[in-house]
């Protein structure tokens, strides 16, 4: 696949697998000791995908989906098997430093700060591990705890921060070399609704104007809808869609109807109509109901529009209301993925 120039991150077809734990266990037949090979988990299968500057990139899946391991290998923190990740138009692997300048990571849950110390401490700290320097770093550290929300917290011990406060100083931290690219695993998991509210008001300010790309993974649908431009649906270590935020939403939207009925039919009550294409129950919605999904050609749905009332006709049901309904990331996100959770 040939990406487009303008991205400054490109994940081109990566591959990664692990394998956990091996062990010895006694052979029955033999009665010798042997090495077992206990599991193989696809982390990340055939992974492709860019992000634009000024753009907030979505990863979206559920726990295990492979959504830190695609950061890791963006950091360069591991090694795909195969495929290769560019930023700013150089291979990770072989332009380790010049990358690692230009790029700020915040892993999920790692304890980044250094507790005892305060929040300008660990700037100007890590500031010079990152050589910024100087009247640079004092007044960018400044700057960015003014901006994240900490400017009351600078000259407080990090361990007596609440844990939202430990989430923007790890930003900051993250920050602090000024990086173009900005990878952030799971910002507001764990968060209560203001702490979260705030990080992603500064993440969308962080990536608009400055020009700057994020990364933002998460499990949670709603961030993923609220603060991302455009969303890769990872599930199983592959990637089952990638979209737009409003292409996603508006995937299958424009064909779901709730028939309100004065009686419950059943689903299978109803094969066979031409321009339907499912009918299921939504037990969400309150008293007897059909959901329908429609053909998208104009000419299929009046057929379907048609037939329905027909079969509900000869059915005895009588047609309470029509309502259009709504698809929402959930529902998407279901139907693109094989897991529950
Ligand atoms: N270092 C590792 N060794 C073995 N398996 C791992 C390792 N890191 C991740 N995995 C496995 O890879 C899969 C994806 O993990 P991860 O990327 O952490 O998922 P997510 O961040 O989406 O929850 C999981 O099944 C996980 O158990
Ligand atoms: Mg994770």
């Amino acid at each position: 696949m040939t990406m487009n120039d303008s991205y400054l991150v490109e994940a081109e077809d990566i591959n990664k697998t692990f394998y956990t734990r091996h062990f010895l266990q006694l052979d029955e037949d033999t009665r010798q000791r042997r090495w077992y090979k206990m599991n193989t988990v696809h982390a990340a299968e055939s992974i492709s995908f860019g992000i634009r500057p000024g753009e907030v990139f979505g990863l979206l899946g559920p726990n295990g989906a492979g959504k830190t391991t695609a950061v890791k290998m963006i950091s360069g923190l591991i090694r795909p098997d195969s495929g290769r990740v560019l930023v700013d138009g150089m291979d990770v692997e072989k332009k380790r430093k010049q990358i690692l300048r230009k790029i700020g990571v915040v892993l999920e849950g790692t304890r980044t700060s250094i507790w005892p110390l305060t929040p300008l401490e660990n700037l100007v700290y890590y500031g010079n591990l990152r050589n910024v320097r100087g009247k640079i770093l004092k007044d960018r550290s400044h700057e960015l705890l003014d901006f994240i929300g900490l400017k009351e917290k600078k000259n407080v011990e990090v361990r007596k921060l609440s844990r939202g406060q430990k989430q923007k100083l790890a930003i900051c931290i993250a920050m602090i070399s000024d990086p173009m690219v900005l990878l952030l695993d799971e910002p507001t998991t764990g968060l209560d609704v203001q702490s979260a509210r705030a990080i992603k008001d500064k993440i969308i300010e962080m990536t608009r104007g400055q020009g700057r790309c994020v990364l933002v993974t998460t499990h949670d649908m709603h961030v993923a809808q609220e603060l991302c431009d455009r969303i890769g649906i990872i599930d199983k270590g592959k990637l089952v869609a990638c979209q737009p935020t409003p292409d996603l939403l508006g995937l299958f939207s424009e064909e779901m109807y709730l028939y309100r009925l004065d009686r419950q039919p059943e689903p299978g009550e109803f094969s066979g109509i031409n321009g339907v294409l499912s009918v299921e129950i939504d037990p969400e919605a309150e008293g007897p109901n059909i959901l329908v999904q429609l053909d998208l050609s104009p000419a299929a749905r009046s057929e379907a529009f048609y037939g329905l009332a027909e079969r509900l006709r000869g059915l005895g049901c009588e047609l309470r209301a029509i309502e259009h309904r709504q698809q929402n990331l959930e529902r998407v996100f279901l139907k693109l993925t094989t897991s529950t959770i």
